[in-house]
């Protein structure tokens, strides 16, 4: 499908996990004068556009930050309104991922979730175990000091022997069997992590864009990908 793929972007320079920080929901409403739960309704619609788009384009892992554990804080008809939509995707939106071959998982403390949407993510999460076109990972009460704390508490659970190394803690993260995120991508113009991949993001490379989560689209997705097959990565290295 060498045809799908932005001119100038080879196999080879392609990042095999993309993440998004998919900001800027609110802003976008409010600029149209709408209510920020219609804006989140837009996001959703932009999240399934650029699963598409990550899967046409050849990426493996997408991960995206939808709730995060700060979030809890925003006005209860904002915090109802992202519980809505989270219900109707896991209703609605599952069965098609599992036509395209999207392996979905969720990851974040998810127990604080009502047994209907866990039930429905076990589902989901079973249902798509064996694809493997793209593996699409939703965070949903996520954080990453959280994530690192949850690690470590499980690590110890583990009765684990020997210093604590970067390798024994890594089996304890939520999705130790996906790589780190090549490119973190933030929408929505703040220059900030918010909590996001702490860990995993050690090495990232970043690409920040001013576009609201809304608006996302197939050009913008490119121009980022454009943008990481341009630099050198070096890990330190001269
Ligand atoms: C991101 O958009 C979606 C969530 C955090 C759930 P925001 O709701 O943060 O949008 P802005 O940043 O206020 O524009
Ligand atoms: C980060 O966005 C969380 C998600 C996109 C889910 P926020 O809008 O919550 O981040 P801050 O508050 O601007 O740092
Ligand atoms: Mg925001």
């Amino acid at each position: 499908m060498a045809d799908s793929k932005p001119d100038i972007i080879d196999e080879g320079s392609l990042p095999a996990h993309v993440a998004i920080v998919m900001d800027g929901n609110g802003r976008w409403a409010k600029l149209k004068g709408l209510p920020r739960v219609i804006g989140h309704q837009a996001g959703m619609k932009a999240l399934e556009r650029t699963i598409d788009n990550a899967k046409d384009l050849g990426i493996r892992y997408l991960s995206v930050y939808a709730f995060s554990t700060e979030n809890w804080k925003r006005a209860r008809s904002e915090v109802q309104g992202l519980m809505g939509l989270f219900r109707y995707y896991l209703k609605g939106k599952i069965q098609r991922m599992h036509q395209k071959g999207a392996r979905v998982r969720f990851v974040g403390q998810m127990d604080v979730f009502q047994d209907d949407i866990l039930n429905m993510v076990r589902f989901a999460e079973d249902l798509t175990r064996s694809n493997s076109v793209i593996d699409v990972v939703f965070c949903v009460n996520y954080g990453g000091r959280q994530e690192i704390l949850d690690a470590v508490s499980s690590l110890i659970r583990s009765n684990h022997d020997g210093p604590v190394t970067e390798e024994a803690l890594r089996k304890h993260i939520y999705a130790p069997d996906i790589p780190d995120p090549d490119l973190l991508i933030r929408t929505g113009g703040e220059l900030r992590i918010s909590n996001f991949w702490l860990w995993e993001g050690a090495y990232s490379e970043y690409y920040f864009s001013d576009v609201f989560w809304p608006d996302f689209d197939r050009a913008e997705l490119e121009r980022a990908l454009l943008s990481y097959a341009g630099r050198n990565r070096r890990y330190g290295f001269a």
